[in-house]
């Protein structure tokens, strides 16, 4: 994805952090500081972040926390919430190929 289009999925009214580098299944991105992981990750249009058990698609549900819809591999710890942490610079995230 391009940077421009990135940039665009952004809302542009919110002020912006720091700019940081992150990784995406190897894929390096970016993101801002203070971002959640799941916002970072939808921003670089990443939206099936796993496959259940039935292979069926999951992303986020409810932003929140409370479902576990989101769960992704963050610095090759398993199955985090990824609503629930923020964005570091050099962060790995791993996430199911859809
Ligand atoms: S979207 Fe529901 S726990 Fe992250």
């Amino acid at each position: 994805m391009t940077e421009d289009i990135m940039e665009e999925l952004r809302i542009s009214t919110v002020k912006r952090t720091e700019r940081i580098r992150i990784s995406v299944n190897g894929r390096e991105t970016y993101a801002y500081k203070g971002e959640t992981v799941l916002a970072a990750l939808h921003a670089a249009g990443y939206r099936v972040l796993r496959r259940d058990k039935n292979g069926q698609a999951r992303g986020a549900f409810c932003g929140m926390g409370i479902c576990y819809d989101c769960l992704v591999t963050i610095n090759g710890i398993r199955n985090q919430r990824s609503c629930m942490f923020e964005v570091e610079e050099g962060m790995e995230i791993a996430i199911d190929e859809p």
